[in-house]
């Protein structure tokens, strides 16, 4: 995967969104439910939106895992200022912008992201993550990354596996 937004997927997944809400309520369960609830039925998924999972958390910096499949986990976290600069070895690492605006900063450039949009870091490519203001991300990597990958950091270095 090469470093940078995926712009005609991101339209894919716009097309894809917009036929979901226009589906009946009985359509949208399956097989594309929209849950963001750990082990959530469909009808529990219809009623937690990432709207309200994002509402809940209250800190910046601090990844929530809300989904578990194939090894990988889907964590919300809420972004503020900077992030400490860093590389995973071993993981590439997505973030989808739900809400807002962030930046990825590489050393050669930066990609900015606003409401829908993502972005793939390749394992070893050395970056880290900016919003000037408030922004709410998914991110996408395998369980147990550490937020900050090589680098251990008092303030910014999360717990993993912490849930919503
Ligand atoms: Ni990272």
């Amino acid at each position: 995967m090469t470093v940078g937004v995926l712009i005609d997927r991101l339209e894919e997944f716009r097309k894809g969104v917009l036929k979901y809400r226009e589906m009946s309520e009985e359509d949208q369960g399956l097989p594309f439910n929209g849950s963001v609830g750990m082990g959530s039925s469909p009808s529990t998924a219809l009623r937690e939106t990432l709207c309200q999972q994002f509402a809940l958390i209250d800190e910046h910096w601090r990844p929530k895992v809300v989904a578990e499949l194939n090894g990988q986990e889907v964590k919300l976290v809420k972004f503020k200022g900077e992030f400490p600069w860093h590389h995973h070895d071993t993981e590439d690492e997505m973030f989808l912008v739900h809400r807002g605006t962030m930046q990825v900063e590489f050393r050669t450039h930066t990609v900015t992201l606003g409401d829908g949009q993502f972005c793939v870091v390749p394992r070893g490519v050395e970056h880290r993550t900016l919003a000037t203001e408030e922004a709410e991300v998914l991110i996408f990597e395998p369980a147990a990354t550490r937020n900050t990958g090589n680098v251990e950091d008092e303030t910014f270095t999360a717990p993993n596996g912490v849930r919503m």
